[in-house]
């Protein structure tokens, strides 16, 4: 038997077919890329939450000379919420970056290990991430939740077996 899995998400070719607050969020996502620390890959990446209570978090990577000591902007994040709103879920997350002195116009997605730890933000909480993905302009994906885009996930569930 063969199956397949597969999952939806929204492409839009910008900005503006989001609503005020989402847009506002993909705005914080782009603008915190300044505070990255990226002296090495010189890849600056922002995140942007907006939390169940409407409170924001924001985060950005954190490079080490020692490179795998380094942290994605969305697990930055991730930790920043977790100490400042510790009973708030994210209800949305918005990620951006661009190159040193480069603009960008394609989406990012997280990286493996980003989604393997927003899924268990997700698990923890019982609530989706919805996640909105663009570079500093141009075309916007939005995905309703980071589960979908770990499919056959490891997860405390399979701890307990
Ligand atoms: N990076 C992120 O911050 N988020 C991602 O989802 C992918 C990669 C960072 C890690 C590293 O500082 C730089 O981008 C290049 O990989």
């Amino acid at each position: 038997m063969i199956n397949q899995i597969s999952f939806q998400y929204e492409a839009w070719p910008d900005d503006s077919t989001l609503s005020v607050a989402d847009r506002a969020l993909l705005q914080e996502a782009r603008q915190v890329t300044a505070l990255a620390y990226a002296p090495y890959s010189n890849f600056w990446v922002g995140a942007a939450a907006r939390l169940v209570s409407g409170n924001i978090v924001l985060g950005t990577n954190q490079e080490n000379a020692s490179y795998p000591v380094g942290s994605c902007a969305e697990r930055v994040l991730l930790g920043h919420a977790a100490v400042r709103f510790p009973e708030d879920p994210i209800e949305t997350l918005a990620i951006s970056y661009h190159p040193k002195d480069k603009s960008s116009a394609v989406p990012l997605y997280p990286c493996g290990m980003c989604r393997q730890v927003l899924l268990e933000h997700e698990m923890r909480f019982q609530r989706p991430i919805r996640l909105i993905l663009s570079g500093m302009s141009g075309p916007v994906h939005v995905v309703d939740s980071a589960e979908s885009l770990l499919p056959f996930a490891f997860t405390g569930k399979g701890l307990r077996n």
